[in-house]
């Protein structure tokens, strides 16, 4: 099947290149023209980890390319999908749709032979409605359809998400988009993947609920976390405790500096803009919201008491090492990651700051300008009065405590992702504190 995927960024690129290694016939289309020089020369415009192999052997294979001319790669497409950015609108909140909105337009302009039009990108309740009437006003008499079929990948799994989907959803009206779906996801459907066909609004509104669901279990166990540092409790044990229930489910109930990205953040905001459009308040998911926005400036305090309770006084002039600046491990994205609050909130009671992160440093440095970034964990903790786990790459679980803790000032550890042993770091002689545990 010949398939044309517009929008060569995160989820475009992935779900193109595995569509391409199911053996379809793909072309990945960009307006960017150096992105897609790029990726012509093998250079991906993300870090995503097996994605540069894998487009690397779709390549050779001949089922991959890439073009930034979608009039002549939409030719003979049985399927179009729009994967084009849906930032939230400045000001407002609203998902912007005007890339979706030109990328729908310039089909209309250009499309010949009938195609199924696939919207991949995350956008509101209605938007299906609003790309047929463009491309019907814009092409008459065409014979096409307009369906949803939201990504559920998570950034540095992306792959392994779209290749063992727990479901493939398609928002589909007719038997004839419903078949060309069929098709497209074919090889997965074999593996047994469920496919879960629904009308086109409730599939635009179940990406939303999925992502604003995961952002409420993970401010709830946020929230259960504090309240365990209060009464002695511990979060771990209570997140397992309620977790092996199987109407509540273990997944995404790990406490932590709270959730960041390119989703949840952008995502649960567009709800709320249109739960407000349409009257219909979501109290929970603003609650969500607020509680996760304030948690991430509260994890810079929680750094200054950890330093006064170590007897270490004020945070002024003290040099603290933050391991980790992503929002999560296995990715370079710093979009909306807590370390950008938590740096801000340090700032400005004067300390000073020195971070590592294996992918992400590139990205953080015109963040936060005032942050030295160094070549190294090692080199990040040396003569550090304080040590702040932010992101739990896999390098910092093992790191060598006994050797970081030679090159420290002071043995001082925050653990925002409770990756160590409190146990076995303390009887190492570190004043540890970490998240929702005693
Ligand atoms: C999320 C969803 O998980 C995907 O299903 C969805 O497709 C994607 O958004 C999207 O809408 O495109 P992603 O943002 O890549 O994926 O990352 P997650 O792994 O979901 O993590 C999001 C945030 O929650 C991170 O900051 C992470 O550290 C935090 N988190 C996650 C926790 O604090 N605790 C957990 O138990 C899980």
């Amino acid at each position: 099947m010949k398939i044309a995927m517009v929008g060569s960024g995160y989820v475009g690129l992935v779900s193109g290149a595995c569509f391409a290694d199911f053996g379809h016939d793909v072309v990945c289309i960009d307006k960017d023209a150096s992105k897609i020089e790029r990726l012509h020369a093998g250079i991906m415009p993300i870090y995503e980890p097996g994605l540069a192999e894998l487009v690397d052997s779709n390549v050779r294979a001949g089922r991959l390319s890439f073009s930034t001319d979608l009039a002549s790669s939409i030719k003979d497409a049985q399927a179009i999908f729009i994967a084009v950015g849906t930032p939230s609108r400045r000001g407002d909140g609203h998902a912007d749709l005007s890339y979706v909105y030109a990328v729908a337009q310039e089909i209309a302009e250009n499309l010949s032979n009938p195609a199924v039009i696939v919207t991949k990108s995350t956008v509101p309740v209605g938007t299906g409605d609003e790309v047929e009437r463009i491309i019907r006003d814009g092409a008459p008499g065409l014979q096409f359809a307009v369906v949803s079929n939201p990504e559920f990948l998570r950034e540095g799994a992306a792959i392994g998400d779209f290749k063992r989907p727990d479901r493939i959803v398609v928002g589909a009206e007719g038997e004839w988009e419903r078949g060309v779906m069929t098709e497209v996801y074919r090889p997965l459907f074999l593996n047994k993947a469920p496919l879960l066909f629904t009308g086109r609004r409730s599939s635009e509104l179940i990406k939303y609920a999925a992502n604003a669901f995961l952002a409420t279990k993970i401010t709830f166990i946020n929230e259960m976390a504090d309240l365990c540092e209060k009464v002695g409790a511990d979060v771990q044990d209570v997140a397992r405790g309620i977790g092996l229930d199987n109407r509540i489910g273990s997944k995404f109930l790990h406490a932590g500096p709270g959730y960041g990205g390119s989703c949840f953040p952008k995502d649960t905001l567009a709800l709320l803009k249109t739960a407000e459009d349409y009257a219909s308040p979501v109290r929970i998911v603003e609650a969500v919201v607020r509680v996760n926005d304030s948690r991430k400036r509260a994890m810079g305090r929680k750094v200054i008491e950890a330093i006064a309770e170590a007897g270490g006084g004020e945070p002024r002039g003290k040099k603290i090492a933050l391991l980790g600046l992503t929002f999560k491990p296995n990715t370079d994205d710093m979009r909306d990651a807590p370390s950008i609050a938590i740096v801000q909130a340090l700032l400005d009671v004067g300390a000073e700051l020195v971070a590592y992160d294996p992918e992400g440093m590139e990205a953080a440095a015109p963040l936060m300008p005032e942050v030295t970034m160094v070549k190294s964990a090692y080199e990040a903790v040396t003569g550090a009065d304080a040590v702040v786990l932010v992101t739990e790459w896999d390098a910092f679980r093992g790191i060598d405590l006994e050797r970081v803790g030679q090159l420290v000032n002071s043995r001082v550890l925050v653990d925002l992702r409770n990756v160590y042993d409190p146990a076995e770091v303390r009887a190492a002689g570190w004043h540890y504190s970490s998240v929702g545990r005693k």
